[in-house]
């Protein structure tokens, strides 16, 4: 069986209860923002290239209101989290920038509240709920970053409807107070929503069609996380920018495999780096024909391109692990499996999997009867971007 996913409106019952709960009155705003799973295209937004990502019906919300204090209060109900104390406490000052600290979670309201705006984010107490699974390569940070944001809009009266500034201002919190050198795609998609095309150097989107009803899209939470992931992207980004600095381009977007090629003839580039560039040149052509796909109805080439974009993630990028391995090969062996591959950053986390409506059951079977570890699989359709909730006339019997 597929995991249920709590919708909207019980989502944000829990936050309101949770939040009474906690600080002995009712919230008096909220915001949401979803979770994102990358359809394909991995690695390729920070080198200039495309991505398509599709916006989740797995959400974080951020509930709260002013406190009339200089402090931020906020309590995490995240599920899955680690990172303890789940409270947190901090003094918004008045002149020098919040410092990143501990507990880790808060650092990305810490960024979100310091880059917020010209002048000065007053005290509040708040909740986080979510139903993202922390750490499983769904964009929990980026959505936490987005709701916060949304939030701080509501909070404050100051809206902005610059969504790629407010992704820019999301992804410098992740950068800046979370260490973590990530691109764009997270905290756009969460901002626009659905299921897009990104051109990750202009931040032009375009708005895919939905697949057929007869098809669904799968995601597998392997449930481990090799913690490699904070590491790795780091140092997968550097061998990036030195490929393209070899090359002398300004991003690998701006190179083919036949150049690749060339200066790999002529020793100008060790095989590491080698395969690291032929992984994020090739995963930026086949992103490109996936989107032609969606668009002529191809969706037996649309699965092939996620089956060989798993492929060179695991061959030439290595960022997969053998959990996440052992499942994409349990799909692939499903009739009705159309294609599947490791979605997110890597080490880790979940798979997507493109199946007939027809054989979801089977694959969800098969993966319980044959991965050793405990998987959780979600079913999805793509969510619209973060917003404000209404609570005004907000009722809690549902
Ligand atoms: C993480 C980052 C994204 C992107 C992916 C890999 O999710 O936050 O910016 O680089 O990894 O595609």
């Amino acid at each position: 069986m597929a995991e249920d996913i709590l919708s909207e409106k019980e989502l944000l019952l829990k936050a309101v209860k949770s939040f009474e709960k906690e600080f002995g009155v009712p919230p008096k705003t909220a915001a949401c923002a979803p979770g994102r799973v990358n359809l394909i295209g991995e690695h390729t937004d920070y080198n200039d290239g495309f991505v398509l990502p599709m916006a989740l019906p797995l959400l974080t919300i951020v509930a709260g209101r002013k406190n009339n204090l200089n402090r931020c209060r906020i309590r995490t109900f995240a599920e899955k989290g680690t990172d303890y104390p789940r409270f947190a406490e901090f003094v918004i000052p008045s002149e020098s920038p919040l410092k990143p600290g501990v507990p880790k979670w808060a650092n990305y309201i810490k960024g979100v509240v310091s880059l917020f705006s010209e002048s000065l984010v007053p005290g509040f107490d708040a909740v986080i709920i979510s139903t993202i699974p922390l750490g499983g390569g769904l964009a929990s940070s980026a959505a936490l970053e987005v709701s916060t944001h949304t939030f701080l809009e509501n909070l404050t009266g100051k809206f902005t409807n610059n969504n790629q500034m407010k992704a820019l201002i999301c992804r410098k919190a992740e950068n800046d107070y979370a260490g973590v050198p990530c691109g764009i795609m997270d905290q756009y998609i969460s901002i626009i929503g659905g299921t897009m095309l990104i051109d990750c150097r202009t931040l032009e989107f375009k708005r895919l069609p939905e697949f057929k009803n007869t098809l669904e899209v799968a995601i597998i939470d392997t449930n481990v996380n090799h913690d490699l992931t904070r590491k790795e992207y780091a140092v997968r980004q550097s061998q990036c920018r030195k490929t393209a600095d070899i090359l002398r381009k300004r991003s690998l977007r701006d190179t083919t495999i036949d150049e690749l090629n060339d200066a790999k003839d002529r020793g100008r580039l060790d095989d590491v780096i080698f395969r690291r560039g032929r992984h994020v040149i090739s995963e930026i052509e086949r992103t490109k024909s996936a989107s032609d796909c969606l668009f002529s109805g191809d969706m037996i080439t649309f699965g092939k391109l996620m089956f060989d974009s798993h492929t060179s993630q695991s061959n030439d990028f290595e960022v997969s692990c053998a959990e996440v391995d052992k499942i994409v090969e349990i799909a692939k062996r499903v009739n009705g499996v159309l294609g599947s591959r490791l979605t997110g950053g890597g080490f880790g986390g979940c798979t997507v999997t493109l199946v007939n409506r027809s054989a979801t059951s089977k694959l969800i079977e098969e993966v319980k009867a044959n991965y050793s570890g405990t998987s959780t699989v979600y079913i999805v359709n793509p969510f619209k971007g973060t917003r404000e909730m209404v609570l005004d006339g907000f009722t809690t019997d549902l």
